[in-house]
């Protein structure tokens, strides 16, 4: 793996830790935290001792607080949608991860921090966490895919409300609305929760897996049908070792044993 600047990443038992490390600033995002992101998420798809990712913050009061703002105060129009373009690109590796990826929110996910959790797949929080897109109050909006991403999870009523008001919201109201999976008390029940997710996960077909990600995510592809690509990727994985495996094992009243061929 490229040498990381601002993330701690450590493969434990399959599993990918990533941390931002940036806990001074509450780990607000700098552009070369995104370049991190961006190295790693290149190589998780291909490198097979890798088979899920959680992502959290360093510490117990932020997940991500944003956008690192003193990069943010330095903008022109040029380079601010060079900016946006950066970290819907990485948000965007994160969101088509054919591995699933967890963010455990462990505090403040605000700005650039409540996109990056949106770009997860699922989200686990502990109670502490806090989100909202506040950028208005800096006369701003989201730049990496949160008008669009907070929309498709939580609807367009509640949507423009949180993105107007700049208003943040705790654990149980984010679960309310769909933003999030689930709440624990702590950072580290959140971990074991997420962990409990990527173990059930990792007993079923990897392939499988992959091909949902990409069916979900056409949902809001206007360049594509996502019944077609559902389609498709029915009669791929009927190609499969796994689906011989799969149907075999249910007929043997047996448990599968996937292979990801
Ligand atoms: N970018 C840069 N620095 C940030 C930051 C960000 N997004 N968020 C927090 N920090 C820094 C603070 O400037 C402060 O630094 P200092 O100790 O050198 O003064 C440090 O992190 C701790 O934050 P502080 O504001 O003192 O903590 P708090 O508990 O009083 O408030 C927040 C926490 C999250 C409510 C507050 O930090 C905040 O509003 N942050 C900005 C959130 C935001 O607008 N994000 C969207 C950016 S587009």
């Amino acid at each position: 793996m490229a040498e990381l600047k601002n993330i701690l990443s450590e493969n434990k038992d399959g599993i990918l830790y990533l941390t931002i490390n940036q806990e001074s600033k509450l780990n607000a995002l700098k552009i070369s935290t995104l370049e991190d992101i961006k190295n790693i998420f290149n190589e998780v798809n291909d490198n097979k001792s890798i088979h899920a990712v959680i992502l959290t913050g360093a510490g117990e009061k932020a997940f991500v607080a944003g956008a690192d703002i003193d990069e943010i105060a330095e903008l022109n129009e040029l380079n601010a949608r060079k900016f946006s373009e950066i970290g819907q690109e990485t948000f965007d590796l994160i969101e088509t991860c054919h591995k699933p990826v967890i963010a455990v929110v462990n505090g403040y996910a605000l700005g650039g921090g409540c996109e990056l959790a949106m770009a997860c797949h699922l989200r686990v929080a502990s109670s502490n966490a806090m989100f909202g897109q506040p950028e208005v109050n800096l006369g701003l909006i989201p730049g990496y895919g949160g008008t669009q991403r907070l929309t498709l999870l939580i609807g367009k009523t509640k949507a423009l409300e949180l993105l107007m008001t700049g208003d943040m919201i705790g654990a149980e109201e984010a679960k309310d609305l769909g933003l999030i999976n689930h709440v624990l008390p702590t950072k580290e029940a959140a971990i074991a929760k997420a962990e409990e997710i990527i173990h059930k996960i990792r007993s079923k077909a990897p392939l499988a897996i992959g091909m949902i990600v990409d069916c979900v995510n056409s949902v809001h592809a206007d360049e594509e049908n996502g019944y077609q690509i559902e389609a498709n990727s029915f009669a791929r994985c009927v190609k499969s070792e796994d689906y011989l495996e799969g149907t075999a094992a249910f007929r043997e009243k047996r448990q599968p044993n996937f292979k990801g061929e």
